[in-house]
C-alpha cells in the first residue's frame, strides 16, 4: 500500500508518545531515531498510520503541549533530518504520518506571547488580554480546564490574560487573522516534510464568548456528566461561554481548506456534555474525518457505552479509543480483558485509535509522587487519574537493561514485570490477537460496516453490522453473561477466556441468529 493511495475510510491508527517510545542515543528520553528504528513493528500489527504526540520545542512544562516553536522538532528529540528520515522509512513501510497540532495555545515561551508582554500589541490581539475588574480581580469566573482559574494576571501589561489549560499556555485567539495565517503556513510547512494528516488538540475549546460573561452554576445533571472528575471544580460550571464547541465546529472548515482534501484530519473532543453531538459537528462534509470524545475511557467501553455512542454517533466518524499519554491504561494487568476489549474495538466500524505498548497489554504503571513530572497530576495528587502511567516508557525486550528503552537512566522509572512481558511478547501473545483483529477488521470489512442493530444488558451487547461481505452478528459477553444460543459451527471469530470475557463473531444469513 502506497502512502500516496487514498487514505482508508476506516484507518487503524497508533499513537506514539514520542519521549516514551524508543530511546536512541542514551539520554533516557525517546528520540525519532529511535522511533524509526522501530517502526517495523508498528507496521507489523498491520495498522494504517501512526500520530506522534507533540514533537515541537517546548519547555515541556505540559508533555509537549506548551509549544514555543510549531515549526521546529525539540532538539531532545531530534532534527528535520531526522524527521525527513522518519517519514520516509514510515512511508516506506506503508505508514502513513499525522502529526499532532497544538493551534489551542502556545507556551507562555512563544516569541509571540513574550512579545505582547513587552507591550506589542498586535501580539497582544493573538491571545486574550483584559483589565482586571475594578477591584483587582479577574475578568470573569472562568475555570481553567486543570481547575484553577482561567486568568493569569500579567503585571508586564497589567492585564489578566485567559488560559484554558496550564498557566503557562495562553489560549490563542484563533479569530485573529494573523493567527490564522500562521496556522495554515504551519500545516502546509509539515505537508512540504510528507506528512498525511493531523489530530487537532483540544479543538473543542478553539473559540469562546468575546463578551466574556459568566458560566453559570452546572446542575446536577451537568454536574456529573461534565469532562473531569469531581476533584477538579471544572465540573462546577457549565461552560456556556468560555468554549463554544459549536462554533468551532464551523470554524473547523478553515482546517480543512488549510489541509486540502487529501490530507486526514481528526480532532479530541474536550467537553463532555453534548461531546458526540459536537463530534459529529466536527465532521460534517466540509470540515474533519473523524472527531474522538473521552466517552468510551470514561465508561470502559461498557454495554451502555457503546450503546450510548452508537444512539448519538455515526460511529464510521468517532475513533475509537481505550488509552492515551492522558488516560490510564486500559484493562491494566488483565490480559483477558485486553483482549476483548481489541475485540471489541475492531468491530465497532469506523477509524481505531491503538496507544504504544497496548498490544502487549502493558499495565498501568504505580508511580510515587517524586517521580511523577506531570502537573496535572502532581495539581491532584493523590487523588489523580494518572496522565503519567502511560507515558513510562515502552519496553522492547523483557530481557535487556532498561528493557531495551535505552541505553541511559529512563525518565520515567520503568518497573514492568518481566515474566508478565515474555508471556505477552511471546508468540500466540495478545500482540498476535491485535494482528489478526487488525488483518479480520479489514479483510470482512467491518471497519466499513453498518451497524443495523444492537442491543445490550448490563454484562452483554449484541452488534449486527452490515458488511460488503453480508451481515455479520457479533455478541460479547463480560463475567457472568448468559452465552446466547447460536446455530453457528464455525464463528469467523471467537475468543474465550478464564476471566469470563467472551465474544463470537458469527455470518448471519439468517438475520437473527444470535439472540442474547
Ligand atoms: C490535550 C492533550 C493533553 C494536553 C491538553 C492541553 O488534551 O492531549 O496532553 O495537556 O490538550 O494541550
Ligand atoms: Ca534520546
Amino acid at each position: 500500500m502506497a502512502p500516496e493511495a487514498p487514505w482508508p475510510k476506516a484507518p487503524a491508527i497508533y499513537q506514539i508518545y514520542p519521549r516514551s517510545f524508543a530511546d536512541s542515543n542514551g539520554d533516557g528520553i525517546g528520540d525519532l531515531v529511535g522511533i524509526t528504528a522501530r517502526l517495523e513493528h508498528v507496521a507489523g500489527l498491520g495498522v494504517d498510520a501512526v500520530w506522534l504526540s507533540s514533537i515541537y520545542q517546548s519547555p515541556w512544562a505540559d508533555g509537549g503541549y506548551d509549544i514555543c516553536n510549531h515549526g521546529a522538532i525539540h532538539p531532545i528529540l531530534g532534527t528535520m533530518e531526522d524527521f525527513d528520515a522518519l517519514v520516509a522509512k514510515a512511508h516506506g513501510l506503508g505508514l502513513r504520518v499525522i502529526l499532532d497540532q497544538v493551534l489551542n495555545h502556545t507556551s507562555c515561551e512563544h516569541p509571540w506571547f513574550l512579545a505582547a508582554l513587552a507591550g506589542d500589541e498586535a501580539m497582544a490581539a493573538r491571545y486574550l488580554f483584559r483589565d482586571a475588574r475594578l477591584d483587582g480581580t479577574q475578568p470573569n469566573n472562568w475555570i481553567s480546564q486543570f481547575g484553577d482559574p482561567a486568568w493569569k494576571w500579567a503585571h508586564q501589561r497589567r492585564q489578566f490574560y485567559f488560559h484554558q489549560f496550564l498557566q503557562c499556555q495562553p489560549s490563542l485567539n484563533l479569530r485573529n487573522p494573523d493567527v490564522m495565517a500562521a496556522h495554515r503556513d504551519q500545516l502546509r510547512f509539515w505537508q512540504s516534510h510528507g506528512v498525511d494528516g493531523f489530530r487537532f488538540d483540544a479543538a473543542s475549546s478553539y473559540l469562546w464568548n468575546e463578551a466574556l460573561a459568566n458560566n453559570p452554576v452546572a446542575s446536577q445533571w451537568v454536574r456529573e456528566h461534565n469532562t473531569g472528575e469531581t476533584f477538579n471544580p471544572f465540573a462546577y460550571q457549565e461552560h456556556l461561554h468560555d468554549m463554544l464547541p459549536e462554533a468551532s465546529a464551523h470554524y473547523a472548515a478553515n482546517l480543512r481548506e488549510w489541509a486540502g482534501a487529501n490530507s486526514w484530519l481528526m480532532a479530541e473532543m474536550t467537553v463532555s456534555i453534548r461531546s458526540y453531538e459536537v463530534a459529529m459537528a466536527f465532521c460534517k462534509s466540509d470540515r474533519l474525518n473523524a472527531a474522538y470524545t473521552s466517552d468510551l475511557p470514561e465508561g470502559s467501553a461498557s454495554p451502555a457505552t457503546i450503546a450510548d455512542l452508537l444512539n448519538r454517533a455515526d460511529p464510521a466518524r468517532t475513533v475509537k479509543w481505550l488509552s492515551s499519554h492522558d488516560n490510564p491504561r486500559h484493562a491494566s494487568g488483565k490480559p483477558g480483558e485486553a483482549a476483548f476489549l481489541a475485540t471489541l474495538m475492531a468491530v465497532l466500524p469506523g477509524p481505531w485509535l491503538i496507544y504504544q505498548g497496548e498490544e502487549w497489554g502493558l499495565p498501568q504503571p504505580d508511580l510515587a509522587k517524586d517521580e511523577v513530572t506531570d502537573p496535572f497530576d502532581l495539581m491532584y495528587w493523590p487523588d489523580g487519574p494518572g496522565r503519567e502511567g502511560p507515558r513510562v516508557p515502552m519496553p522492547w525486550d523483557a530481557e535487556a537493561p532498561h528493557f531495551g528503552f535505552t541505553d541511559g537512566k529512563p525518565w520515567l522509572p520503568m518497573r514492568w514485570n518481566r515474566a508478565e512481558l515474555r508471556a505477552v511478547m511471546a508468540d500466540g501473545g495478545l500482540a498476535d490477537i491485535y494482528r489478526d483483529l487488525l488483518r479480520f477488521r479489514r479483510e470482512q470489512a467491518w471497519d466499513t460496516a453498518q451497524v443495523v442493530r444492537h442491543d445490550h444488558g448490563d454484562d452483554w451487547l449484541t452488534l449486527c453490522l452490515e458488511t460488503n461481505h453480508g451481515r455479520v452478528t457479533a455478541w460479547f459477553g463480560w463475567p457472568g453473561a448468559a452465552h446466547p444460543v447460536t446455530h453457528e459451527e464455525a464463528p469467523l471469530f471467537s475468543l474465550g477466556h478464564d476471566s469470563g470475557f467472551r465474544a463470537t463473531i458469527c455470518r448471519d444469513d439468517s438475520k437473527g441468529t444470535v439472540a442474547a
